[in-house]
Order: structure tokens, then sequence, then C-alpha cells
């Protein structure tokens, strides 16, 4: 796929996608290997919804990151790993050993009963059994769900059993800086109550202890043994799901977001390519976890299609010590670097002397992703390990997207601290009012929705499409609405201001209040509590709770810790409140709603504008929890 190479180039390309989206669209895919060709480019109406893309085509993605290689590229790297404990060695796989080791795992989850459709859970420390396994599945049209090896076995048991998953593939434990983690045991206390999986194929990582299921529990390594190494990839149709992934919204229960084979394919290379301007040769890293999105669609799918060097890191950056990272950066001469600003501003709280020690000349893009990145951590990333010689892409988007859809193209489009800047080529972007009317012109602000559909967009949520058409296509009709407040400036550039539903971003991690409220609440002691996020250096937004207590015998310091353990054990450590305070009473209006808004200010230590109060049922609660705020 050709990239675009200059500004007037981008222009014109945004234009002609806007005027000619099929054709614009089917030219992109046409430079990918197709079994049969589609039909018709895009069937679309955002009621349903219903979005098709490239119909009636037929191909397998794993044909396109792997075999279309083989012949113009075999010896080169696909896949770079850099171990949790730098005096590990470093694991480099060729495109023709990974087309190699895709099959032969591909072969074993055959072997285990896997077809077309089924869905297999991934629970897994970033190691490259990992990407490995989840081209495997893609090869044999089973449908992937990754889940973060930080979450509980209570959140993994959720998962596992909202797509009646088959198939586990975890391993006996994880390295993530100076900590372990044993993987199987809390897989083994998810699989308790989950009755639908038949295999668990463990990976030998830590070589720790661990039990084994007999009939249900495999050794990886015993398993490829058994195999041979020829795995044609399943033909699978355009609109055929290729994954599954679990993200938080404003309600309790976490969304199954599905991705669509064809589509995604196309957006994946199409956005990795030209937002990173990847060059044949550089090393580009993603410093994300694969069991988010940026991992799927930019450290295994973007990259491989692209015929590119991905590295994959399976540590923390700031294990040994916080020149971790730029330590990885020198040693293998990295080229593209994309990471998040609550890392950029944790890294940046360490100190210069850290980057300072290292060659960091080979960088030539630095990217950003996961929250807005704050002008002052765009500085230090510019100046501290960009050496003002690089240009920083500040990405927008999200896990129902995709792909990237509004962010600068490197050296290319104009870039400008804190802004997203422009929308990549296909991407309609919209601000909307609150009356749902579309605010045209420059200087604006409101919701941001976007209002024609684009390759890699979400298809449905796994089981309940109704939730994804109420979610995301009922609040602005005939637009998707992306849960995100956005200011469009003088020049026309976006700038994302943050969510505007109940959903808190904490340090580039999406979680619902309603899913942390349902957390805390497992407490036996805990009556009812709400839970709003405040500004936090370095994570972004922090997690503040108010809890209603039971009358108890317990101190509050002992109550703090057990509730923190609660919701370690129902969601995973991601979700642990920074603050706690406990209040006799939440400000509810007459009709029992909470307040969040004021809980929001108090969070915020701002209690001088908390507006109107007087409509509350009781409102001298407000005065407790402002007196007694932390
Ligand atoms: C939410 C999506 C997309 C991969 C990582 C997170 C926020 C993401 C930016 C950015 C401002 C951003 C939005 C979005 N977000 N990137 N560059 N500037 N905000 O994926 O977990 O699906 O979260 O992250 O609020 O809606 P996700």
């Amino acid at each position: 796929m050709k990239k675009i190479e200059s500004l007037a180039e981008y222009y014109q390309d945004y234009q002609e996608s806007i005027d000619h989206p099929e054709s614009f669209w089917e030219d992109k895919a046409s430079s990918f290997q197709w079994m049969s060709k589609w039909s018709k480019v895009l069937n679309w109406e955002f009621d349903s919804p219903k979005v098709e893309w490239f119909v009636g085509g037929k191909l397998n993605i794993t044909e396109n990151c792997l075999d279309r290689h083989l012949e113009i590229r075999p010896n080169q790297v696909a896949i770079l790993w850099e171990p949790n404990d730098p005096k590990e060695k470093v694991v480099k796989i060729t495109y023709k050993e990974l087309h190699i080791r895709v099959s032969i795992f591909a072969n074993v989850l055959k072997n285990h009963g896997a077809k077309k459709g089924d869905r297999i859970c991934l629970y897994m420390p970033m190691v490259p059994e990992l990407a490995i396994a989840t081209l495997a599945c893609a090869r044999i049209g089973a449908i992937h769900s990754v889940v973060f090896a930080g979450f509980s076995a209570k959140a993994l048991a959720d998962r596992i059993n909202d797509a009646s998953c088959n198939i586990l593939l975890t391993s006996d434990g994880s390295y993530r800086g100076s900590k372990q983690l044993c993987l199987k045991a809390i897989a083994d206390k998810a699989l308790e109550s989950c009755s639908s999986i038949t295999s668990c194929i463990v990976l030998k990582r830590t070589g720790e202890k661990i039990s084994m299921k007999p009939k249900r529990d495999f050794w990886w390594k015993e398993e490829i043994s058994k195999v041979t190494s020829l795995c044609k990839a399943q033909k699978m149709d355009s609109e055929d799901p290729l994954f599954i992934l679990y993200t938080s919204g404003s309600t309790g229960k976490p969304k199954g977001v599905q991705h669509h084979c064809g589509g995604y394919m196309v957006y994946a290379e199409y956005s990795f390519r030209n937002v990173f301007q990847y060059n044949q040769n550089d090393i580009y890293w993603c410093t994300a976890d694969i069991g988010w999105i940026t991992g799927h669609t930019y450290i295994i799918y973007g990259p491989l299609l692209a015929g590119a060097t991905t590295l994959m890191f399976e540590g923390v950056p700031t294990f040994p010590d916080a020149g971790r990272f730029w330590e990885i950066c020198d040693k293998h001469q990295v080229n593209i670097f994309y990471t998040a600003p609550t890392a950029i501003r944790a890294l940046q709280a360490c100190g210069n002397e850290f980057p300072e020690k290292y060659d960091l000349s080979s960088l030539k893009t630095l990217g950003s992703v996961g929250e807005p990145i704050n002008e002052e951590a765009w500085h230090w990333y510019n100046k501290y390990i960009g050496r003002e010689k690089c240009s920083i892409v500040d990405t927008w988007w999200q896990t129902e997207t995709g792909g990237i859809l509004i962010s600068p193209l490197s050296n290319i489009t104009k870039t400008k601290p804190t802004y997203a800047t422009l929308p990549l080529p296909g991407i309609q972007p919209c601000i909307v009012d609150l009356n749902g009317d579309e605010l045209l012109g420059n200087n604006v602000q409101g919701n941001l929705c976007i209002k024609f559909p684009w390759p890699s967009m979400i298809r449905t949520i796994y089981g309940d499409h109704e939730r994804c058409k109420n979610v995301y296509f009922s609040n602005y009709p005939g637009k998707y609405f992306t849960g995100d407040g956005c200011k469009r400036d003088h020049d026309g550039f976006y700038r994302i201001t943050g969510r505007v539903d109940d959903v808190i971003n904490v340090s580039g991690h999406r979680l619902g209040t309603a899913e942390v409220e349902n957390g805390i609440n497992e407490h036996p002691l805990v009556i009812e509590n709400a839970v709003v996020g405040f500004p936090h250096d370095i994570k972004g937004q922090g997690i503040y709770a108010y809890i209603i207590l039971d009358k108890n015998s317990l101190s509050e310091n002992e109550l703090t810790e057990q509730i923190l353990e609660t919701v370690v054990k129902e969601i995973g450590s991601i979700a642990k409140p920074d603050k706690i305070q406990f209040v006799r009473g939440l400000p509810k209006t007459r009709s029992g709603k909470i307040m969040r808004r004021i809980l929001r200010k108090v969070a915020e230590g701002d209690t001088s504008t908390l507006g109107d109060t007087s409509t509350l049922l009781d409102p001298s609660v407000v005065e407790g929890i402002i007196k007694n705020s932390k």
C-alpha cells in the first residue's frame, strides 16, 4: 500500500475520500490479498446499525500478515521481543519463522476441536506466544478475546462466560518488573465458574509450581510437538468476526466490542502506514499491552500487515529503573515510538537524567494515545525524548473505532500541543450540541460524533446488538457518538477534551464508574457508594469513592484496606480507588438520582461553584462531604 507523502496529497486524498468514499477504499483494499473479490464496497445505515465493508469479499487476515511477505521479506524480523529482565535474551522472530509458528499453533487449536466462529480467550503475559496465538486464532477463523492479564479471576470469568469461550490460553505466571504474578492460579479460580471451557493450554514462562487439571489443562510445549507446521488459512467472509475485545461503558457490565475481518484489516494497515509514516526497515515500538485495542491494532495487525518489524516489550517502564524505555530505544535503535501520556508523565517525574544517558538519535516519530496529553508532558516528550527533532503524533481513537481516526501524519501535517489535529482520510467527524445539531464552522465545542462509516468501526457488541445501538447510535440519530467532548479551533484542528459520560480514564485505561461502584458494593459493610474521576498528576484521572457504611466495629483504616482488596478481587488493581471518603449520605435529587456533578466538584477540590443544591433531598449532606473531603 502506498502512503501519503505530502501535505497536498493529504488534502487531496481527504477530499477524494469524502467525495467518493467507495472508490477511495476500494483502491486501498486492492493492495491486499483476497481469496475472492467483494461485490460491493459498502452497505450501511446507522439506525439498526448495519455496516458492511467489502461485501462478499473472502480473505484471511493472516495471509496478509504472513504469507504475502514470505517471498519479499522471509528473513526480516517480524517480532522483536524484549524481555522483562534486561539480562534475559532478546528474541527475534522472522516473517518465515512467524508463519511457521502461527501455523503450528493453529493446528494445536484445531486438535483441541477449535473451528471457525468459536471464541477463544487469551489471558497471557506480553510474550511472543501471545501474538502467535492471537494470529493462530485468526488463521483458523476462531474469534479471539484477549483479556488483559491484570484483570482479576472474577473479571476474567465474566468475559469468558459472556462469549462462551471454549478454549483458554494462559501461562504459569508472568513477570512485571520486580513482581511475579501467578496467572494460572487466577485462571484456575476463574474456571471454577466457566463451564464452557473444555481445554486450557498453558505456556511455561516463570517455571513456578502450578496445578494442572487432568483432561482440561495441557502444556503448550507438549501440544506443539504433536502437530505439523502446515495450516491452510481458513476462508473468511469480509464481515465474519475477527475478534471481541471487552471495554468499559457507563453501565456495570463490560461490552464485547466486535470487529470484523475485511474492514479492520484495511484500516489497520492504512492508518499504521500513514500516521507513523512507516518506512521499510524502520524499527517500530508500541509500548501498549496486547490486552488493549492499541496492542491489537498497532503491535500485531497494523505493523505485520505493513511488513514492519514490531517490538514487543514484556516489562514495565520503571524496571530495573526509570531509564528502561530509553535504554530499549537505544539498544534496538527504535525509529518510531508510541506510548501513553501517563507513562510520559510518570517518567518525566523521575528526572531528565534517565533519558539523557541514552542515544535517542534513531527516533523520528513519537506517538501518544489513550487520553488527552497535557501541554507540559507534550513539551517534555518533545524536548527530552524527541530532542526537538521528532514529529509528535497525538492519536485519538477508541476500542470501538478499531484504528486511529484523528491524528497528525508524522512529518506531514502540522502538529499542535494537546491537539489530535485532523481526521485521517475517510473519517468524517462532526461536533454536535446537546440538541444533536451539528455545529458547523470553526471555533466550536460540543460532543464528538462521526457521521459516515469507516472500515474498522465496531459492528456490534457481542450478544447484545441492542446495546450497541443504544450506546453509540441513539443519542444522535444517524451518527456514531464517541462519548468524548471536543473542540474545533480556528484552524479547524480538533482537540479532545475528555469523556462526557460516566467513564473515567485512569492511566489510559477506561473504567465505568458503575463498574467500580459494583465492585465496592461487594464489600459486606458497604451500603451504597458513588465513584467519580478527579484530576491526577500522573494517571490523568484518579478514582474518588464516596462510601456509606453499615454500622460497624472496624476502624476506617482497616475498612479502607478491605475495600481496596475487594476491588482488586472484583476487577483488578487498575480499578483501585485513589481516595476513599466515608460519608453519611450522598447528594441525591428527590427522585433518588445521585448528583455526581457535586461529587466531582468536591473531588476536584473546587467547592466554590457547587451550583444550586436546594433541589437535593437533604442539602445538609453536602456540607458534611465538603468538611471531610480528602
Ligand atoms: C478513550 C478510548 C485508543 C486506544 C487507547 C484507549 C480517550 C484516547 C486519546 C487522545 C484524548 C484520548 C478518549 C477515548 N483517548 N486517545 N489522543 N486524546 N483522548 O482506548 O480504552 O477504548 O478509550 O480514550 O476519551 O474515548 P479506549
